[in-house]
């Protein structure tokens, strides 16, 4: 039925685009003066106020989308105060209307929070989350959800269900897209900046909107990588993998969190006190509200969990969600909005239950100055849309996320003057297309802005250089993803001899150039939400194309636009250079021409470990070594017919210079618990060209009380050098790096022990130093 209710949406959402931009006239009335004292004191006297329905519905988030719903539908709720907030609405009038209602109509005038899937930018799309973790620049992630944030509020929205912190190990599942990847370490400092970006220092300043962690915990974690399936984590990696991101998070402040879908060891994660109220408010402190994931409050009954409906909002306010996101009209929605009041009369819920959820949404409300300034200035829209820096930073933001797999004999950066590569044939189902470039939750956009490969590749060469473009082959989801309507529905599949047509004619270009751009990967609904996959093969006959073509005997580069890692290991034995672009937004086709061109170097780095092939998922760098060392003579492998070992390892990223790791120092080598030492290396650019470089700090306790990874991300830095140039870079160990969860003893443990140092460009550096640390 969600999925159902998501096409609606779908279809919808097809019709969105340039909101609005009439002025209405707005009462200056504030509904509580500017004058009031504490919010906490101003949140006591509302809810004194408040009748038992009118507090349910502070509790009540409903989806409304404007294509299929009428407002009519929603505000006699609005009037009657039975809906506390609404998401999915992205024209700034109809924001205006709904809130003149709340804070105008309303008994108790409280405005209503309008949130929305800001994920990777709103009018300009920045480069997929995944994208934005390999450029390992956290400031950069900052800057660029600023922006998303500013183009958001501009429309009256408040409210983010972003960043998705989940820890992905398995690329099978589509949502990895939507997060920072493997590691709990860089996905901390990815998870911070994100929040810092949406918040700003603080959510109610101009541009900025409330962020919201998600999904609250282990989502990524679904058995077999099938999306919304159950998650069995044990608390050592619920702790050490899954956890570091939301504290970090929380650390920064982040107003909200969204519970997850699925179970985490058999307690749905939206019933789980665990989770919710030990662990997140207890444990972290956590002092913003929790608001459901779609309808997973009413699911709690589909996931065997709750008896019913009235029982499901028990379960969930009970365990720690504050409010209910529902779909409109979906059997299990408004689990509160039906059950609350008579569970309350019953006696099974308290006024203080009720009352401890309403405070929190009050309070964010109040905090927001909605209550202040609830409305929307519909005029400075188009301004604050048509800001240039916001393409100009998406450019940056798309070059900076790229990460240069391969490239023999240096065939890349290309250049433009040079005869031998006059004629330039792009092909490839992703190379010109605008609805790709983009990726998944870019709904708002305007879609023919986007630059595709093609067309940035000639606006990058000019005249001088023929460029031609053939698909060559189609690709299509063998079952369709709900979101597909969204952007408007895929051109039918090709005949078969369209399909024998189109790939001869790629063939005849291919061999009449002096270079391939191959651009394959996968469309924007192939990962994301309900975009799970059993391979993580190159889909449809692309693989084909890619042999075909490289039989040619010319130059090939490969440039791959997707949302995870996929089967690249014939290309990585055969191909000379691999761009690893993912979905890079908006400017995502000029900084592809950027690279290629070498007007930027790359300097992006893999998130993620990458598989040789489907069948070594879940791999990933932070694993242990057990029983026989995996390089012990005679025992190379786990696997007795493939290596064990990744394609790519995690880290990994080349540039069009060198770089030399040298003279790493352990400023004390001997540190007692608790004391901090420095970890300094030298990185010199060998080459003739500036570029980046990401100084990469690993470690490993070499015993204990629990076995620990091989190595651990625990500090990194991109820098950029001149050619020659030559910087020290220093990294800080202490308590909280050398800290870790231990089953063993329930809790966090540092122990005396040897520690492996590894400091280089990826996750397999060998230069190498040690840290003892002794008991106090
Ligand atoms: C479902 C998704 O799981 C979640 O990430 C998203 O924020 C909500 N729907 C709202 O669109």
């Amino acid at each position: 039925m969600r999925v159902k209710v998501v096409v609606c949406f779908a279809l919808v959402m097809v019709l969105f685009d340039v909101p609005v931009l009439a002025r209405m006239s707005f009462s200056t009335n504030t509904v509580i003066s500017t004058n009031s004292p504490s919010i906490d004191r101003r949140v006591d006297e509302l809810l004194s106020r408040m009748t038992i329905e009118e507090k349910v519905g502070q509790l009540n988030q409903l989806f409304f989308f404007k294509q299929f719903m009428k407002p009519e539908m929603v505000e006699p709720d609005i009037r009657a105060g039975k809906v506390g907030s609404l998401l999915f609405i992205t024209d700034p009038a109809i924001i205006n209307r709904f809130q003149k209602i709340a804070v105008e109509n309303s008994r108790l005038k409280i405005p209503l929070l309008f949130g929305f899937d800001v994920i990777h930018g709103f009018r300009t799309i920045f480069p997929v989350p995944l994208a934005m973790a390999s450029s390992w620049d956290p400031s950069l992630v900052e800057q660029a959800q600023a922006v998303a944030a500013s183009e958001a509020r501009a429309v009256g929205i408040r409210w983010t269900f972003a960043p998705m912190v989940d820890i992905a190990r398995d690329p099978r599942w589509g949502r990895i897209v939507e997060g920072a990847g493997e590691d709990p370490f860089l996905g901390s400092r990815m998870a911070a900046a994100h929040v810092r970006g949406f918040q700003g220092a603080d959510a109610s300043s101009p541009g900025r909107l409330l962020a919201c962690m998600k999904h609250f915990a282990g989502y990524g974690s679904a058995s077999g990588g099938r999306d919304y399936d159950s998650a069995y984590i044990a608390d050592a990696e619920l702790y050490n993998v899954y956890f570091p991101p939301f504290k970090a998070a929380v650390d920064a402040g982040v107003g909200s969190t969204m519970s997850a879908y699925m179970d985490l060891n058999d307690v749905p994660a939206t019933g789980n006190a665990f989770l919710l109220r030990d662990v997140l408010r207890k444990e972290w402190g956590f002092k913003g509200f929790v608001v459901s994931d779609a309808d997973a409050v009413g699911n709690l009954v589909t996931h065997g969990f709750a008896e019913d409906k009235s029982d499901a909002a028990y379960r969930g306010l009970t365990a720690g969600v504050d409010l209910e996101m529902s779909f409109p009209g979906n059997p299990v929605s408004n689990a509160y909005a039906t059950s609350l009041t008579k569970l309350v009369q019953e006696g099974r819920v308290t006024t203080g239950q009720i009352d401890e959820a309403v405070r929190r949404i009050l309070e964010a409300k109040f905090k927001l100055g909605l209550f202040e300034n609830p409305y929307v200035d519909e005029s400075r829209v188009a301004t604050i849309h048509n800001n240039p820096e916001h393409r100009r930073l998406a450019r940056v933001a798309a070059q900076r996320s790229m990460v240069l797999l391969r490239n023999e004999g240096n065939l890349l950066p290309l250049d433009k003057r040079d005869p031998k590569v006059s004629s330039v044939a792009v092909i490839g189902p992703l190379a010109d297309s605008k609805r790709d470039i983009r990726g998944s939750w870019s709904f708002v956009d305007d879609v023919n802005s986007a630059v595709t490969v093609v067309e940035g590749i000639r606006a990058k060469v000019g005249p001088q250089v023929k460029v031609e473009y053939a698909a060559g082959v189609d690709i299509a989801r063998v079952n369709q993803s709900p979101f597909v309507i969204l952007q408007g529905a895929r051109p039918a599949a090709w005949s078969e001899t369209q399909k024998q047509a189109e790939f001869e004619k790629a063939v005849s270009l291919a061999r009449s150039s002096d270079v391939i751009i191959l651009v394959l990967g996968e469309h924007e609904e192939m990962s994301g939400e309900a975009a799970s996959q059993s391979t993580i093969d190159l889909p449809g006959r692309q693989l084909e194309l890619l042999k075909t073509i490289s039989g040619l005997g010319k130059p090939v580069v490969l440039v791959l636009i997707n949302g995870r890692p996929l089967d690249i290991s014939w290309a990585t034995s055969n191909t000379s250079a691999i761009l690893e672009a993912w979905h890079p937004g908006s400017e995502g086709g000029n900084a592809i021409a950027d690279i290629l061109y070498g007007d930027a170097t790359p300097g992006g780095k893999l998130p993620v470990t990458w598989p040789r092939t489907a069948g070594q998922i879940p791999i990933y760098y932070a694993h242990n070594i057990t029983q026989e060392p995996e390089n012990k003579k005679n025992f190379t492998s786990r696997y007795w017919d493939i290596p064990s070992s990744p394609l790519y390892p995690f880290g990994h990223g080349l540039s069009y210079t060198t770089f030399n790791f040298s003279n790493l120092r352990v400023s004390k080598p001997e540190v007692k618990l608790g004391e901090s030492t420095e970890v300094s290396v030298d990185v010199e650019n060998t080459g003739r060209r500036a570029g980046d470089e990401v100084a990469q700090l690993y470690i490993h306790q070499r015993y204990g009380i629990a076995s620990r990874p091989v190595r651990e991300l625990k500090g990194f830095e991109r820098i950029t050098l001149a050619a020659g140039e030559k910087r020290t870079v220093r990294f800080t160990l202490g308590k909280s790096e050398l800290t870790y969860w231990s089953a063993a003893a329930k809790g966090w443990v540092q122990e005396p022990a040897m520690f492996d140092l590894w400091v280089g460009a990826d996750s397999t550096a060998m230069l190498a130093a040690t840290l003892r640390v002794v008991a106090r």
